[in-house]
């Protein structure tokens, strides 16, 4: 899909990574919807983005709240129209043992990123479907490929967005609706300050892999809409890691484990 001039609505643009692929939708054309809850920091972006000359509007929800999300909906059906993309990028969530964790923490853990994409995709589809036409982009991480100890109540939102991902992919298969699901290693941004103690308990194989900006995660989900990609996976490197798990599951799985974060003696 072209992005010029074409509605973008981004999820957890008020920071990193969302701010990262609202800014290059916008580059390319495409008039920005941003969503997250802080209101100054989502002004500070749709200020950065109105400078270049770009359009960029602001929603504050808590996208855990079904019913906001739909209050939210229906005013930018009504403001500005249906969106021609989603992005469901807002997320967060502490790497954390299940016995470090509160099973409420574990529900917070899937209300974000995972029960915020269905409440925003729930919010348009069926409008989209009668359009039919639009394009839907899950931002995940590797965390929803392989696993690694000590991060397991964010690792298990993860499997439930990729699962969210290809169902809905399957749901929609015949329509003009298309899927996306991104899938990158580690980001610099917000996310580690925002969840701390996280960062430390990167396995170790992860020194490999080069870092990301939000920027170059922007620059790829902008080629992934346009291309129509099924899955974007980000940095190069990161596509051998994955090509190393696809033929050798086993060793690649203990590795993971055997070189990832151990509780202190
Ligand atoms: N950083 C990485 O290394 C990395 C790598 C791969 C995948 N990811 C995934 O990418 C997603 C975004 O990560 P990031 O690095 O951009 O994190 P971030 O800088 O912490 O940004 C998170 C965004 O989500 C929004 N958000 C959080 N809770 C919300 C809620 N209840 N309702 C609405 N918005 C909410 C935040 O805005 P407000 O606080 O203003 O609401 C913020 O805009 C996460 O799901 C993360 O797991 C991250």
């Amino acid at each position: 899909m072209k992005l010029k001039d074409k509605l973008v609505l981004v999820t957890g643009a008020s920071s990193g990574m969302g701010e990262g692929i609202a800014k290059a939708m916008a580059e390319k054309g495409a008039r920005v919807i941003l969503l997250a809850r802080n209101r100054a920091e989502l002004n500070r972006v749709a200020d950065a983005i109105k400078s270049t000359g770009a359009e960029a509007h602001i929603y504050t929800v808590d996208l855990k709240d079904a019913d906001a999300v739909a209050t939210v909906g229906a005013q930018i059906k009504h403001s500005l129209g249906l969106p021609d993309v989603i992005i469901n990028n807002a997320g967060s969530g502490k790497w954390r043992f299940v016995d470090e964790t509160t099973p409420a923490e574990a529900v917070e853990m899937m209300a974000l990123p995972y029960f915020a994409a269905f409440n925003v995709v729930h919010a348009f589809l069926p409008e989209m479907l009668k359009r039919n036409s639009g394009h839907i982009v899950n931002i995940s991480s590797v965390a929803s490929r392989f696993v690694w100890p000590g991060a397991t109540a964010y690792t298990a939102a993860r499997w439930a967005v990729r699962g969210f991902t290809q169902a809905l992919r399957a749901d929609l298969d015949g329509t003009g609706i298309n899927v996306t699901l991104y899938e990158s290693g580690m980001v610099k941004s917000p996310y580690w300050e925002h969840n701390p103690g996280s960062a430390e308990r990167e396995p170790k194989m992860a020194v490999l892999i080069p870092k990301l900006t939000p920027e170059q995660v922007g620059a790829a989900v902008v080629c992934g809409v346009e291309r129509n990609k099924k899955l974007i996976v980000i940095p190069f490197m990161m596509k051998i890691v994955y090509l190393q798990h696809a033929l050798f599951p086993g060793i690649f799985q203990w590795l993971m484990t055997k070189s990832g974060y151990k509780r202190p003696k």
